[in-house]
């Protein structure tokens, strides 16, 4: 039996969400536990499929994991670790990309790893290319299987110069995970420096790594012989912050974020203002408000940290089918994330894609044939429709746009929201959503 959400459209959200850890932090947070020689603690957890996912890779490796959903505390030891089979991997690896993070530490751990078919949202190809790449430097051996990728260290890591040819968060934190217990130093060019970054950062000198970031995202890691565990609390899920933000302006309402930090969200707080929502910042959270004025369009380009981030385009595109004029999106980090403008289009919504790159700096995907630029046009009314979700955030804009919507919408392919957006049918009840989840 699939479940299917059935909406009625129209109903301003009203009230206040809590946001709890990053859903692009806590898993990584999770797996470098892994290379402690002591027991970890993490807090503010969020119960979503992803944790879900980390957890039961972990514990097929051995790490006893003691986890508290209410308060959101999580114990992880990882004392007894062992290698597990690669088929136990392949049946827990589920529709995550995560399992490609657990290489250094388990080859530090264990002296090999194995990656079996990644998952992840289909927002483009979403290659492992600079993975493995980095891997290979360190001194790792990788064997494709036609199961999955086995690696493995015979004469142990060494530290490396190291670029990346794109900031490529994944590739950064794999750099992170495999060099604090390398041999030597590894020097990394061009690396990704978002807020969860950083963050990861935070735990692994917590538990005894020596990690330098200089400003021009290099970052410098001394590897250590030994790393004991760590105390942390996850910073806040900046994605869900910014959806719930543009769930405001989508559907007229007024909604406050507990949770919500300002220091990770300039960039959108820039952009949300410019398009005409309101917000204001509190030490607890951040509250989001359609001030009643149309709302203005813009330009808009995608771009890494500390540019507007690309998990944050597919919601507040549905808020630009709301504005006054003409919008344009540039997406420059993934070459295939506007397939959910097809369902926004049936709703009523005027998006025309294009393959240039209508922004004011061209990118990878330039000239290639990928339609990576939106130009939308408003304000349009949009109308109920059938919706199939098709990623996480593409998912998530269905279902406000769907709650902005005069009429009645059915959404299918719920579950995918669950991966990143926590208890989202009871926030959206509690924020007055006329919604109803079935089974069919
Ligand atoms: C992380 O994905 C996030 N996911 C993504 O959030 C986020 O969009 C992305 O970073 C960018 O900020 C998690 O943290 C779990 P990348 P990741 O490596 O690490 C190319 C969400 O909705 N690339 O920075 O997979 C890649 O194809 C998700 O929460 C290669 O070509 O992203 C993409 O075009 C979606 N080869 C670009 O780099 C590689 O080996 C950025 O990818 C690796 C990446």
């Amino acid at each position: 039996m699939a479940k299917l959400l059935t909406v009625q459209g129209g109903k301003p959200l009203e009230g206040s969400v809590h946001v709890r850890g990053a859903k692009n932090l806590v898993p990584k947070a999770m797996v470098a536990a892994l290379l402690g020689s002591e027991p970890s603690q993490l807090r503010n957890v969020p119960e979503i499929k992803d944790v879900e996912i980390v957890t039961n890779l972990l514990q097929i490796h051995g790490v006893k994991v003691d986890a508290d959903p209410a308060t959101g505390d999580l114990t992880l030891d990882p004392r007894d670790t062992y290698s597990a089979a690669h088929s136990e991997i392949d049946a827990y690896a589920g529709d995550s990309r995560i399992p490609i993070l657990f290489c250094g530490p388990l080859m530090h751990q264990n002296g090999e790893a194995f990656i079996p078919d990644l998952g992840g949202c289909r927002i483009g190809d979403r290659p492992i290319n600079y993975h493995l790449e980095v891997l290979r430097n360190f001194g790792a051996v990788v064997d494709k299987t036609p199961t999955g990728i086995h690696i493995s260290a015979p004469r142990g890591l060494k530290g490396a110069k190291l670029t990346l040819p794109f900031p490529s968060v994944g590739a950064t934190e794999q750099v992170l995970l495999t060099a604090v217990l390398a041999e030597g130093i590894t020097e990394l060019d061009n690396a990704a420096v978002e807020p969860e970054i950083h963050d990861l950062i935070a735990i692994l000198q917590q538990m005894g790594a020596i990690i330098t970031v200089f400003t021009d995202r290099v970052i410098r890691i001394e590897g250590v012989e030994r790393l004991s565990g760590y105390r942390h609390r996850a910073i806040p899920d900046r994605n869900e912050s910014a959806s719930w933000a543009s769930a405001a302006l989508v559907t007229q309402g007024d909604i406050y974020v507990k949770g919500a930090a300002q220091r990770d969200l300039t960039a959108f707080l820039n952009t949300y203002r410019k398009i005409g929502g309101e917000f204001s910042v509190d030490d607890e959270g951040i509250r989001f408000w359609h001030a009643g004025h149309p709302l203005k369009p813009l330009v808009l380009e995608t771009d890494v940290h500390p540019g507007f981030m690309t998990d944050w385009q597919q919601p507040l595109v549905v808020a630009l089918t709301q504005a006054h004029g003409v919008s344009i999106v540039h997406e420059t980090v993934y070459e295939n994330r506007f397939g959910f403008t097809e369902a926004l289009e049936r709703m009523g919504a005027s998006i025309q894609l294009h393959r240039e790159c209508l922004g004011s700096s061209p990118c990878r995907f330039g000239q290639r044939n990928f339609l990576h630029s939106a130009v939308i046009s408003g304000p349009v009314e949009l109308k109920g429709a059938e919706i199939n979700v098709p990623d996480l955030r593409g998912g998530f804009s269905h279902l406000i746009a769907a709650l902005a919507a005069k009429g009645t919408s059915t959404v299918t392919g719920i579950e995918v929201i669950n991966r990143g957006y926590e208890h989202f049918m009871d926030k959206l009840v509690g924020l007055g959503a006329d919604v109803e989840m079935s089974e069919r």
